[in-house]
């Protein structure tokens, strides 16, 4: 079968990475449908390390740890759900038989109480013949906390824009635009995020 991403009504990344890769996913109820249909999946006990891709998918080990804080970006933010997804080394999200917006890359994780969370997966691609940076979406959820999405991009990834660089660099620690290290040919990324008002869904 000819396997094609998904690419219509992109969902959110994290607004400050620019609108490029920005949209209204409320908006959107194929999206909304998606959403729900892997939610349902998700696992009834979270921890704070987990994966999204299986130890079994093609492509670059690659590790992401996180870090989220509250809204004053010094306060730790434990007991929040972590929902991750990505494209595969292909760029695909998934294969056209399982609908628009089905997510076959993704993970739960549940910030311990330093607020940390570590995932792991492979390195993802963009999406093929587009100019999109190779991204993985984020979404933040929990008690008395609307959803609220964020997503990364990778310093080495030759899409990611002179602006969007900029804007990362700006947010200072909270920048979107990861460093790779690469070591043993596994890829770490690490990631510290906070709460704000952004991006909610
Ligand atoms: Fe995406």
């Amino acid at each position: 079968m000819d396997r094609r991403a998904f690419l219509v009504a992109l969902p959110a990344i994290a607004v400050a990475l620019g609108p490029r890769l920005h949209a209204a996913p409320f908006q959107d109820v194929e999206f909304i449908r998606a959403w729900e249909r892997a939610q349902r999946l998700r696992p009834r006990s979270l921890t704070s390390r987990t994966r999204i891709a299986p130890p079994s998918e093609p492509g670059t080990p690659l590790i992401v740890t996180g870090r989220l804080y509250d809204r004053d970006g010094r306060s730790p933010a434990p007991g929040i759900t972590v929902f991750a997804y990505q494209t595969d080394a292909q760029g695909h999200y998934d294969v056209p038989a399982n609908g628009p917006h089905s997510w076959r890359l993704k993970g739960w994780a549940l910030t311990d109480a330093d607020g940390g969370f570590e995932f792991t997966s492979i390195r993802p691609a963009p999406y093929p013949r587009r100019t999109e940076p190779a991204h993985i979406h984020l979404y933040i959820e929990g008690p008395r906390l609307q959803r609220r999405s964020a997503g990364i991009l990778f310093d080495d990834d030759p899409l990611v824009t002179r602006e969007e660089r900029a804007t990362s660099t700006n947010a200072g620690d909270f920048g979107s635009v990861l460093a790779v290290r690469t070591h043993e040919g596994v890829q770490r990324v690490s990631y510290k995020l906070r709460i704000t008002d952004e991006g909610v869904f």
